[in-house]
């Protein structure tokens, strides 16, 4: 794999090496076991063909990988984090270590394509949607998990859980949660700042995706996305 990664895949790298072991419990357990739902739901609408070929990109410990695998899809996971992967691995995954900036694979080689919880870290959002892009077949389908941001009456007392709760909860959860904690809220704020709902439609259309539709569950803290190659 490439050394030279971005700034924000270097933050990536360094805050989930020391979480890998125990990513999956916690994770559910400080979102309020939001985000599984989450997932299942995107995975849920994927529009994928049967025993589809499946590239689950920002794998981690395979969360996803293992949900593409209940639909008897052939998943493979790709990961930026030795140490993520390792967990995905170790649970059978088929695991190749690389970034999603520069996937070394083929293109048209995928039915359909997963992230999550990806693009608050890359450099350009654009080039690596394009870059996801170029790697799926003409048909095939992509979905996208990640956090939003409450609207409303909800959004102040979103501030307070990831600006207090969160990271007080996070010194429980143990080694290397703490800085995860603290850096979430500024760094989901810091995305749905910079890229609002249309934005992120418009961007993904500008990847060369077409259907690109969106939904927003529990109370908007949840994102997920999904689209389509023509
Ligand atoms: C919050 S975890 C999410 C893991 C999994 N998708 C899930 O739903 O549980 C984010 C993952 O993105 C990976 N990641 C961040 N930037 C990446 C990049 N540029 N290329 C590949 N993986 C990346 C991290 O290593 C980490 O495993």
């Amino acid at each position: 794999m490439s050394t030279t990664l971005a700034p924000g895949s270097r933050t990536a790298r360094t805050i989930f090496a020391p979480i890998a072991p125990n990513y999956d419990r916690w994770s559910a357990w400080l979102s309020m076991g939001q985000d599984p739902r989450w997932r299942a739901e995107m995975v849920a609408h994927l529009d994928a063909p049967p025993a589809a070929r499946v590239l689950d990109v920002a794998a981690g410990t395979g969360m996803i990988t293992r949900l593409l695998e209940k639909h008897a899809f052939e998943v493979i996971s790709l990961d930026l984090s030795s140490e993520m992967l390792g967990v995905a691995r170790s649970r059978g995954a088929t695991a190749v270590l690389a970034t999603a900036e520069q996937l070394p694979l083929k293109s048209a080689a995928f039915d359909a394509l997963t992230f999550g919880y990806l693009l608050r870290y890359v450099a350009d959002p654009l080039d690596t949607m394009r870059e996801l892009t170029r790697v799926l077949r003409p048909g095939g389908t992509i979905g996208m998990v990640e956090f939003g941001r409450p609207r409303g009456i909800w959004r102040p007392l979103w501030w307070l859980y990831t600006r207090l709760v969160l990271p007080g909860a996070a010194v429980v959860a143990g080694r290397g949660w703490w800085k995860v904690g603290r850096f979430l809220g500024p760094s989901i704020d810091g995305f749905v700042d910079r890229y609002p709902d249309a934005d992120l439609i418009r961007l993904w259309e500008a990847a060369g995706l077409v259907d690109v539709r969106l939904a927003r569950p529990s109370l908007g803290g949840g994102l997920l996305m999904w689209g389509r190659r023509p």
